[in-house]
């Protein structure tokens, strides 16, 4: 049996990237402790005014030229965000119109850094139950209105001048969480391989809501009434609170051990695997994996030096990538594997 693969692939970053050293202007952080405990050298940050939408359709754009089709052809649109343009509605509907599709049925899926391996089971059921035929996968998150600072102008280097001490401390409690993200957008177009055992194979997803305070934004949620108070912006309320290590140590165990049952389930060898497309949150997680599962170093490649962590976009990104240097080729079997807040994790092989 055949099941979707990847026909094209697209990415979009905004502006010109931000150097760990820019964030060392605002809050108590290096550039060695970024590179070393991430991996991480640089991200990017939408401006103001600019939402994933916005990032999405220009990575759209450029999975339907490397597709060779119109956006016409595409008839089903997946949208991966946690961060939408607006609380509702969703940012496919957004995303169709800007492409010129308005009519076209857009899906919303909030997998947070998870997304992936669920869009690709997502997708390939759509297919096979011919609900559609050809799917625009967009991965695609804006943290910029999450991060701890106002000195916009300093973070990207437009001015220079010493930031307030108050604004500087507050910046500070948030260093864990401000130094990781990054904003970008990635595009796939997926359509059955037509090819007996081409494409997708199959995903393993998980969800554990015990573990929710893991990674959430703790205020402007529709517990409170009204959902934003002045006094929640007050107490940062709207900054992701996230438990830095514990998540780190859950992600190595959590994503090595579903990565195996998979491939057991599949009877697939895991030296069959050509590539594994990690979630760029930390290069140590990969790292750890890499060993846990004796993976040689160049069968899980890294782009978290110059992205940071994406969200939904990091596996789109990569896979662009590969596959635009040549590094992944058709016939390559892949394994996607990414844990996010949730929590949510799973992985997915799929046969290019
Ligand atoms: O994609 C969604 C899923 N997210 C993740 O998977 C994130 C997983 N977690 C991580 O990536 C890491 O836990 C972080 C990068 C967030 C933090 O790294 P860590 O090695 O776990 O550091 P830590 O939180 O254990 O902190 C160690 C020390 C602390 O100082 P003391 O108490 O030892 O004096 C922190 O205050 O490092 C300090 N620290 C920093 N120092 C400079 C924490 N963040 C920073 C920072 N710059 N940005």
């Amino acid at each position: 049996m055949s099941g979707v693969t990847i026909i094209g692939t697209g990415r979009h970053v905004p502006g010109a990237p931000v150097p760990n050293d820019a964030l060392a202007r605002v809050m108590d952080t290096s550039d060695e402790w970024i590179q070393t405990r991430t991996g991480i050298k640089q991200r990017y940050f939408a401006r103001d005014g600019q939402g994933v939408s916005d990032l999405g359709v220009e990575a759209a754009k450029m999975a339907l030229d490397d597709a060779g089709i119109e956006a016409s052809d595409i008839d089903y649109i997946i949208f991966a965000t946690m961060t939408p343009d607006y609380f509702f509605p969703g940012s496919g509907p957004l995303l169709g119109a800007k492409l010129g599709i308005p009519g076209v049925p857009a899906l919303d899926i909030r997998q947070q850094c998870a997304a992936m391996p669920y869009a690709f089971q997502l997708a390939n059921g759509l297919v096979q139950s011919h609900a559609a035929e050809t799917i625009l996968l967009v991965g695609a998150d804006v943290h910029a209105g999450f991060m701890p600072w106002t000195d916009w102008d300093i973070v990207r280097s437009e001015a220079e001048r010493e930031v307030a001490r108050d604004a500087y401390e507050r910046a500070t409690k948030h260093r864990g969480l401000a130094i990781i993200f990054g904003d970008g957008a990635a595009a796939m177009v997926l359509r059955d391989s037509q090819t007996p055992d081409g494409g997708f194979i199959g995903a393993e997803l998980h969800s554990d809501g015990n573990s929710f305070d893991h990674l959430f934004v703790p205020g402007c949620g529709f517990r409170s009434i009204p959902y934003v108070t002045p006094e929640a912006l007050l107490a940062d309320e709207h900054i992701p609170h996230m438990l830095g290590p514990s998540l780190l140590k859950k992600a190595v165990r959590t994503l090595s051990k579903t990565v195996r049952s998979l491939c057991e389930t599949h009877g697939v060898s895991q030296d069959d695997i050509d590539c594994f497309i990690a979630h760029q949150a930390n290069e140590r997680i990969n790292q750890a994996v890499r060993q846990a599962l004796h993976i040689p170093p160049e069968k899980i490649p890294s782009n978290i030096a110059r992205y940071g962590n994406t969200s939904a976009a990091t596996i789109g990104i990569l896979t662009d990538e590969l596959r635009r240097d040549g590094n992944i080729r058709e016939g390559d079997l892949l394994c996607f594997l990414a844990l996010g807040a949730g929590l949510n994790w799973g992985a997915a092989l799929l046969r290019l």
